[in-house]
């Protein structure tokens, strides 16, 4: 025999390992959302679910040339079984099971799980929904409606889902109100009709994670947030840690909500996403609200745009957000053009800070500081761009007023150099107008627009004892700039049909304007 020389052992060992990899890859499952000719289904069997158990046992059973596939493997490797949303099924899939199954009776298309993501006290008001308005008379608040959302999951003991002064949970609902971690099936009500979860998907594709809130609980806040929203209950005495006081409620005050959790902590896949709307339009909602959707995928092999044609046909009105990628164009994720888009408008509040000046002139700027509410008489002093660290950390117990661009990439370096120099607090003169994330700051951050800032920098100039005072925690309301559209709501044309002009309306999304809009 002969032996091998250097070079020869040097070309196996390198097919070695790229040989390795690629078998590897080739046990790895997928999960796919598969669609099935139902006209095909052999009469034998009792029912679709049947049939597609049947289908996957005989593929995994011919991809391993193994006999031995028994409906137990098979039942391991489908996720669901949709009725409404498509005639088919999500299974997970090897390489070579997809394969022998493209060639299974029936067999029509396949398309790969997709991870997706998710994107108050005045709406009402703003939205001129008084008793007396036309809106909610012709509607009656919403009464008798089931508005089923698919989200994180809800707070069943929040406030808003109080079911004082709801109807009765009407006839037809079929929804069921599951219980599971850290939430028992007696937290639904006449108001929370429904609460189910989704995650087979989402496990297949990661079999190691652990779910940590294995129910419809909503850790996130989101779910909580949208339904409150649209059909929260009446809640007397709300606010926002002293902004924003008032009755929170729905816009649909009186309607039921019914939850399907797909989006985890974890992660969310099209497959739970669909099968809770595949259950949804089984439980008999008449609205279905989604803050979702996919980016950059045609309509034919978009699962939602899919299972939402379906819900559609079932006279269920399907509502979508806009998504949160503005302000570009073509950002938009819901260019289906058989539901409702809804970009983010603001609303006519302010959530706002007001510095006293020693010679009693008063300004309003934007702060949604959370901490100390007031600060009484403390030296204010002008410090120009507050590029400079060694000064700043010298000032102490001042106010420090900074002049900042209208880039929010200096805002943002300055607001973090200014509070981290131990200063009282930070006022920032700006142009920039996307102040969210600067005015929810641990430090007491104030915005200010240039004129209101040539204001205090002449009185710290002119003054030979600069002080100042800050009262936070205040809200102005009747803004006249609302409503306008977020700088963060997406802006249309979708990639996925250009055709159709979106989004289709503005509803307030951002729950205040800052003064510098
Ligand atoms: C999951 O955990 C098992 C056992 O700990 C391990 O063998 C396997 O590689 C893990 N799988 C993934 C995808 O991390
Ligand atoms: C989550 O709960 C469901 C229903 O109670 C159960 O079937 C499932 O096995 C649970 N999943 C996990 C990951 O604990
Ligand atoms: C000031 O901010 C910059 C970022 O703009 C940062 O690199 C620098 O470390 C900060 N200075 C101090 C002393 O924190
Ligand atoms: C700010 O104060 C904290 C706590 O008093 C202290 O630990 C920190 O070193 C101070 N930072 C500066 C820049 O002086």
């Amino acid at each position: 025999m002969a032996t091998l020389d250097n070079v020869s052992l040097y070309k196996l060992w390198i097919a070695a390992i790229t040989i390795l990899p690629f078998t590897q890859t080739l046990s790895q499952t997928e999960n796919y959302i598969v669609h099935m000719d139902l006209s095909v289904m052999p009469g034998a069997f009792s029912g679709q679910h049947q049939w597609y158990l049947s289908t996957l046992a005989d593929v995994s059973d011919r991809s391993t040339a193994r006999a031995t596939a028994t409906t137990s493997t098979a039942s391991s490797k489908l996720l669901y079984s949709y009725t409404h949303v498509i005639d088919g099924f999500s299974a997970s899939l090897t390489p070579s099971e997809l394969e022998v199954l493209k060639n299974s009776p029936g067999y029509i298309s396949s398309i790969k799980d997709l991870p997706v993501k998710h994107d108050t006290t005045r709406s009402s008001k703003f939205l001129g929904l008084t008793p007396q308005s036309p809106a909610w008379k012709v509607s009656n608040h919403g009464e008798g409606v089931i508005i089923g959302l698919v989200d994180t999951g809800v707070w069943p003991e929040s406030q808003s889902y109080r079911e004082h002064g709801m109807p009765e949970i009407p006839k037809r609902w079929k929804g069921e109100c599951e219980g599971g971690t850290q939430f028992k099936s007696s937290k639904c009500n006449k108001k929370l009709i429904g609460a189910r979860f989704f995650n087979r998907g989402l496990i297949a594709k990661y079999p190691n994670t652990t779910i940590s809130v294995n129910s419809t609980r909503d850790t996130d806040g989101h779910g909580t947030h949208t339904s409150s929203t649209a059909a929260g209950n009446y809640v007397e005495g709300a606010s926002y840690f002293g902004y924003a006081p008032g009755t929170a409620n729905g816009v649909a005050p009186l309607a039921h909500v019914a939850m399907y959790k797909a989006f985890w902590d974890e992660g969310a896949y099209t497959t739970d996403i669909i099968a809770a709307i595949d259950q949804a339009i089984s439980d008999g909602v008449d609205i279905l609200s989604l803050s979702l959707g996919l980016d950059g995928i045609p309509l034919s092999e978009d699962p939602i745009a899919l299972a939402t044609f379906a819900a559609v046909e079932k006279n269920v009105f399907v509502s979508t957000s806009a998504g949160n990628e503005g302000p570009f164009y073509e950002t938009l994720h819901n260019g289906i053009p058989w539901v409702l888009t809804v970009a983010a408008g603001t609303l006519d509040r302010e959530f706002n800070a007001v510095l006293t000046l020693g010679n009693g002139i008063s300004i309003a700027g934007s702060s949604l500081y959370l901490g100390t509410t007031y600060f009484y008489e403390v030296p204010i002093v002008y410090m120009n761009g507050c590029h400079k660290m060694s000064k700043l950390i010298k000032l102490g117990q001042k106010i420090v007023v900074c002049q900042v661009g209208n880039d929010g990439n200096d805002l943002s370096d300055r607001v973090e150099n200014v509070s981290e120099a131990n200063v009282t607090a930070g006022v920032f003169i700006t142009g920039f107008t996307d102040t969210e994330e600067f005015i929810q700051n641990r430090f007491p951050v104030v915005l200010l627009n240039q004129k209101d800032g040539k204001t205090i920098i002449d009185y710290i100039k002119n003054s030979n004892k600069p002080q100042a005072s800050v009262e936070f925690r205040k809200t102005s309301l009747w803004i006249k700039s609302a409503p306008s559209v977020t700088s963060y709501s997406s802006r249309g044309p979708s990639a996925s049909c250009p055709v159709v002009m979106k989004p289709d309306i503005m509803a307030p999304g951002l729950t205040y304007i800052s003064c510098m809009a």
